[in-house]
C-alpha cells in the first residue's frame, strides 16, 4: 500500500514560500500539510486564507488543511474556496462533530478529524465510517519542533483495529515529531500518512530528507 509523506508548511521559510512550495512540488512528497491556528484552540497563531491562497497558486499536490481553531463550521466554505482538498477539524473543538463532518463533505472536500494526545480513539466509534482521514496528534498541537509522544504507537494500532472492525476506508495520519527514528514503527502500527515539519525543513537538503522518509515507508 502506498504510504504518504506530508511536509508541514508551518516549518517552511515564509519569506521564501514560493521556493519551498516548489521544493515540495518537485520532491517525493504526496501532500501539502497546512496548519491553521487561531490563538484560542491552541496557544499560537499561524496563518489564514490569504496565505493558503498563495500556497494554492503554486502547489501541485493535495492540500491537506489541519484546522486548530474553535467553531470551524464558520469557515468551511472559505477553506474550500482557497483550495483545501482535505479539511481536518479537531474532535475537541466541535460540539456537533457529525454536523461539521457532513458540512465538509457537502462542500466537496475529504473529511478529517484530529485527536489530541489525551483523547481516546473510542470517541470516533460512531463517526469513523464518515471519515476519510483521522489525524492523530503525536504532540500537543500549537507548535512545530516538539518531541514525539510514545503513546502514539498504541493509538495508531487501536485506530487501525477500529477501522478494520468497522469496514471503514479511513486513512491514518500522524502529526508531530515525526522523524526517520519513528516513521517505520508508525507505519508498521498501521499509519498511512506522515506529517513532518522540522525534520524536513531544518535538514540540510529537504528534498532528500523527504525522499529518505518515503523510502523508509515505501521501500522501492
Ligand atoms: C503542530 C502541527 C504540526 C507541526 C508538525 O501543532 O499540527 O503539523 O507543523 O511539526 P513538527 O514535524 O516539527 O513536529
Ligand atoms: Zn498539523
Amino acid at each position: 500500500m502506498n504510504k504518504l509523506i506530508a511536509p508541514s508548511v508551518l516549518a517552511a521559510d515564509f519569506g521564501n514560500l514560493q521556493r519551498d512550495v516548489e521544493m515540495i512540488n518537485n520532491s517525493k512528497a504526496d501532500w501539502f500539510h497546512i496548519d491553521v491556528m487561531d490563538g484560542v484552540f491552541v496557544p499560537n497563531i499561524s496563518f489564514g486564507m490569504p496565505v493558503i491562497s498563495a500556497i494554492k497558486k503554486h502547489a501541485k499536490k493535495t492540500m491537506d488543511v489541519h484546522l486548530m481553531i474553535v467553531n470551524p463550521d464558520r469557515f468551511i466554505e472559505d477553506f474550500k474556496k482557497v483550495g483545501a482538498d482535505i479539511l481536518t477539524v479537531h474532535y475537541e473543538a466541535c460540539t456537533h462533530l457529525h454536523r461539521t463532518v457532513q458540512a465538509i463533505k457537502a462542500a466537496g472536500m475529504k473529511t478529517g478529524v484530529s485527536l489530541n494526545p489525551h483523547t481516546p480513539i473510542a470517541v470516533l466509534e460512531d463517526i469513523i465510517k464518515d471519515l476519510d482521514v483521522v489525524l492523530i496528534m503525536s504532540v500537543n498541537p500549537g507548535f512545530g519542533g516538539q518531541s514525539f509522544i510514545e503513546n502514539t504507537y498504541k493509538k495508531v494500532q487501536q485506530l487501525k483495529a477500529l477501522i478494520v472492525y468497522s469496514e471503514a476506508n479511513t486513512l491514518i495520519e500522524v502529526d508531530g515529531g515525526v522523524t526517520d527514528q519513528n516513521i517505520e514503527q508508525l507505519s508498521e502500527a498501521g499509519a498511512d500518512a506522515f506529517v513532518a515539519g522540522s525534520f524536513v525543513f531544518k535538514s540540510e537538503n529537504p528534498t532528500n530528507t523527504i525522499a529518505d522518509l518515503k523510502n523508509l515507508v515505501c521501500p522501492s
